[in-house]
C-alpha cells in the first residue's frame, strides 16, 4: 500500500495505545462503524504487536498499521505482526533503509526543514508533522509549502475537534492524526459506542 493511498483512507487517523489486545477487535469495528477505516496501533504498550496481529487476521478490511516504530527491529516486528504500513514519530536513515529493505511503507515524522529534506532526498513525500502544534502547527506547514511544494503531511500531536479544520484546509495536509476520538478511558471500560460517536462527530465537523 503506497503512502498516498494510506493518507487518503480517512481524514482522521486514530493513534492508539492499547493496554489489552482483547480490545483491538471491538475497537476496530467501532472505528469502522464511525467511518474510520484506518488504525495506527502503537508499539508503545506491550499489547501493541498482538493487537496488530489480531486486527490484521480477524478484520482484513481494516487498514491496520503500526505506530511509534523507532528502529529497524520495531519495523520488522510490526511487519511480521501484519501491519500494512508503519508510522514513526521521527525520521532516520536507518528506518528509511529498513522500510525499503522490508518493502513496507514508512510514514516518518518530521518537525524541521532538515528532516523534510532527509525525507524527500529519500523519495518520501508523505510524512507526519510531529508534534504538530508544538513544532509550529499551521504556520510551519504554510512555511514548508514554499521550499517543499511536493511534501504532504499528516499533522499529529495536539490536533483536536477545535483545530482539525485549520489543518485540513491546508493544501499540503491530507489527513490528521490524534487520540481525541479514541480516549483510553473509554477503551478501558469498553465503551465502544462512544468511540463510534466521537468518530462521527469528528467526521461531521470537517468543513473542507
Ligand atoms: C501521539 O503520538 O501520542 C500522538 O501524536 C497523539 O497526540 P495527541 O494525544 O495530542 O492526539
Amino acid at each position: 500500500m503506497n503512502a498516498r493511498d494510506i493518507m487518503e483512507i480517512s481524514p482522521i487517523v486514530p493513534v492508539i495505545a492499547l493496554e489489552d489486545e482483547k480490545d483491538a477487535l471491538p475497537l476496530a469495528k467501532a472505528l469502522q462503524k464511525g467511518g474510520v477505516n484506518i488504525m495506527e496501533i502503537t508499539l508503545r504498550t506491550p499489547a501493541g504487536l498482538k493487537a496488530i496481529e489480531i486486527v490484521s487476521k480477524e478484520l482484513p478490511s481494516m487498514n491496520v498499521g503500526a505506530g511509534t516504530v523507532c528502529n529497524e527491529e520495531d519495523l520488522i516486528k510490526a511487519k511480521k505482526a501484519g501491519a500494512k504500513f508503519v508510522f514513526s514519530p521521527g525520521i532516520s536513515q536507518e528506518l528509511i533503509n529498513a522500510s525499503k529493505k522490508e518493502e513496507i511503507t514508512l510514514i516518518p515524522g518530521v518537525a524541521t526543514a532538515s528532516e523534510v529534506m532527509l525525507a524527500q532526498n529519500n523519495n518520501i513525500f508523505y510524512c507526519k508533522l510531529f508534534p504538530a502544534t508544538l513544532s509550529g502547527g499551521v504556520e510551519i506547514l504554510k512555511a514548508f509549502a514554499g521550499p517543499f511544494p511536493k511534501m504532504n503531511f499528516c499533522p499529529t500531536g495536539g490536533v483536536n475537534l477545535n483545530n482539525l479544520n485549520d489543518f485540513l484546509i491546508l493544501k499540503n495536509v491530507l489527513c490528521v492524526g490524534g487520540t481525541w476520538f479514541v480516549p483510553k478511558d473509554e477503551i478501558i471500560i469498553n465503551n465502544f459506542e462512544e468511540i463510534t460517536s466521537l468518530c462521527k462527530e469528528a467526521i461531521n465537523s470537517i468543513k473542507v
